[in-house]
């Protein structure tokens, strides 16, 4: 926690669920670090559904975990490259042990399951936050990300047995089982220097 002095901050602005500043009133730097921040979400988000979607359909469930074990670290590390920023997934409830939340991280991601909860959708739902690490300053940005029909192959509650096996097999900390639609899965997660 020490690492983060802005965490009384973070939790001030945690509670109201937002910056309390509109689009329009963000500076314009704030701005284009939070379309920035979308737009490599988008990025990721994208061209990981789709090679999802398309292990899937060419070799089933069991051929699209091992699609999926290999390409999303993959992904995220070519567009972190790609946009000079660090871009990645993770999530209370981890699959992938190097998915694991850092303080603050765990924070927003707390923070998203209660504005869940309060009855906001989880389709649009994001905190982003300029704060000062020691010497570092960083512009740091999450948006949630909600749970579908197609994740409940591998995420949902009732897991074809060899699909859970492999999982498991790959996974043995798995804790990523059991999720209903409509539930948070995870959160993509941003960081900028500044
Ligand atoms: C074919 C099985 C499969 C399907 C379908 C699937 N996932 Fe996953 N998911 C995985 C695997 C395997 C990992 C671990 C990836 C890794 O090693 O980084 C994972 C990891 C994740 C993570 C990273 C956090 C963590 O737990 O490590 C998120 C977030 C996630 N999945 C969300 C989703 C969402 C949302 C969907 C539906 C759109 C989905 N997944 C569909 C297999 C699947």
């Amino acid at each position: 926690m020490k690492r983060y002095p802005l965490t009384t901050l973070a939790i001030l602005l945690l509670a109201t669920g937002s910056l309390g500043l509109s689009a329009q009133e963000l500076p314009p730097e704030t701005q284009s670090r939070v379309d920035a921040s979308r737009a490599a979400v988008q990025h990721f988000g994208g061209s990981l559904q789709g090679e999802l979607k398309q292990a899937l359909e060419s070799g089933g469930p069991l051929h699209a975990i091992e699609v999926c074990s290999q390409r999303a670290g993959e992904i995220s590390r070519d567009v972190s490259t790609d946009r000079r920023l660090e871009i990645g997934r993770t999530s209370l409830r981890i699959r992938n042990p190097e998915n694991a939340p850092d303080a603050w991280e765990r924070l927003v991601l707390e923070s998203f399951e209660a504005r869940l909860a309060a009855g906001e959708s989880p389709q649009t739902m994001e905190f982003y936050e300029i704060y000062q690490r020691g010497e570092v300053r960083e512009f740091r940005y999450m948006r949630a990300i909600p749970v579908g029909e197609a994740c409940l192959t591998c995420h949902g509650q009732e897991i074809r047995y060899d699909v859970e096996h492999a999982l498991l097999r790959m996974y043995p900390d798995d804790q990523a089982r059991g999720y209903e639609e409509g539930q948070i899965r995870g959160a993509f997660t941003v960081v900028q220097p500044m």
